[in-house]
């Protein structure tokens, strides 16, 4: 990860900022961002996009923090949102609704109100049900939404099936075949201006060619519909970029819009707007999850023991491992030669034997050392929940040797204050 560096002495340090340091100050767990990973991951995709029409719109779900936000607003960035709660964020963290992206299967009617009153840029419409619901919304309001189709292309993206959206199948987006058509509806409601085309053909995607496949069948698309006198004036083509959790070697964000806007170029489609809806690939490797070792349980050594090595996170502050079996590293924040290294499965204190960090990992820990899970910067706090009544866990923004506390941690009573 960028801006993660392991000191001569032993230290693990994160933008300049000792974490296990941090994490004796601020409390475990703890989630620490370097906000210079940010900036460099977003101006990767930017270097790429500069000199054409573009909106790099941050899939907020990701990581959903207002300072993570403001970050991303201060350099331009639009957002890519899925509620009526993300906008409200966007607007506290001072963005601007008018770089705003809706996604979502399932937005309700107040939610387009919100969206419409906000003045957002797009609605990205899933289904014809949606289209006509949204054209009514916008009439009462006085005003037109404008609006892209979610086109699936049924591509096969190659990631985890949780994760996975492009194919057909799943509950994403209008069906290559019906677009056509669908379009040409959407043209007729008179709530509605069409103004682009979009689509997001998965996660953790660590491969160029499932993203020109799906561009190309997109501009094949536009073609037709243009044809059918209906003008696109955006293309956005979701997000999905996948980083190295271990050893995946995903194509760099501006080799990949590069390769992308080649194709664009190529085919005579240059002068369009183009948008990109990245999450995972613009904060994963930005943060770590810091635990401190609360109980080491060896086993017997007998078949099948096993030894355990029981932090003070669980899954309810990361869930990935739990819910994808998704593989993070984990690092101890200071090193130490005075233990020998052993494999230990890292676990949470949540009674459920779903509720691991990590399996086997060799490790040479004591009990009150700290942890540091490395790329928790996405889905990791926005997936966070209050399961066995655990408060959420701190957030700590590090900029070049300053840390800056961003959510204080939760407190117990915050937990059942609305509850009678
Ligand atoms: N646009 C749309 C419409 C999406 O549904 C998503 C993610 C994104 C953009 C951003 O995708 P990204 O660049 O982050 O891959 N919780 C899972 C990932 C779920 C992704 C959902 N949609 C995980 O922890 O791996």
């Amino acid at each position: 990860a960028p801006f993660l560096e392991r000191r001569a002495d032993g230290a693990l340090w994160l933008d300049g900022v000792n974490l296990q340091q941090l994490a004796r100050e601020h409390g475990t767990p703890l989630y620490a961002y370097s906000r210079n990973a940010m900036v460099s991951a977003a101006s990767a995709y930017q270097r790429a996009l500069a000199g054409r029409p573009h909106l790099l719109c941050y899939a907020m779900k990701a990581n959903s923090s207002l300072a993570v936000l403001r970050t991303f607003a201060q350099l331009g960035c639009g957002f890519d949102i899925v509620s009526a709660g993300e906008l409200a964020r966007v607007i506290a963290a001072g963005g601007d609704p008018a770089k705003v992206v809706f996604s979502g299967v399932g937005k309700r009617r107040d939610e387009m109100r919100a969206a419409l009153q906000a003045g957002v840029k797009c609605f990205n419409v899933e289904s014809e049900s949606e289209l006509r619901t949204l054209s009514e919304v916008a009439i009462s309001l006085g005003t037109t939404a404008p609006v892209s189709l979610r086109v699936n292309p049924d591509v096969d993206a190659g990631t985890h099936p949780y994760i996975s959206t492009g194919l057909k199948g799943n509950k994403f987006g209008i069906a290559h075949e019906r677009a056509r058509a669908v379009y040409a509806q959407a043209a007729r409601l008179p709530g509605l201006k069409v103004v682009g085309i979009d689509c997001h053909i998965g996660s953790q995607i660590t491969d160029a060619s499932p993203y020109l496949d799906a561009l190309d069948r997109l501009l094949d698309l536009i073609e037709q519909i243009e044809a059918d006198g209906v003008p696109i004036h955006h293309l956005d083509l979701g997000g999905g970029l996948g980083i190295t959790y271990s050893d995946e070697q995903p194509p760099a964000a501006d080799a990949l819009v590069g390769a992308l806007l080649a194709r664009i170029d190529a085919r005579g489609h240059g002068h369009r707007e183009v948008l990109f809806e990245p999450g995972r690939s613009l904060v994963g490797n930005a943060g770590v999850l810091l635990a401190e070792v609360l109980v080491l349980k060896p086993g017997d050594g007998s078949e099948g023991s096993k030894n355990f090595c029981i932090v003070d996170a669980a899954m309810n502050d990361m869930v990935r491992p739990a819910m994808y079996e998704a593989w993070m590293a984990i690092e101890p924040c200071q090193t130490r030669g005075d233990t020998p290294a052993q494999a230990w499965d890292v676990v949470g204190p949540v009674c459920e034997s779903g509720d691991w960090l990590g399996r086997e990992r060799t490790l040479a820990v004591r009990e009150g050392d700290v942890l540091a899970l490395l790329s928790a910067g996405a889905y990791g706090m926005t997936m966070a929940s209050n399961y066995n009544t655990r408060p959420r866990a701190a957030e700590v923004m590090l900029d070049q040797g300053q840390a800056t506390l961003i959510r204080r941690r939760e407190q117990v009573q915050d937990l059942f204050r609305d509850e009678v």
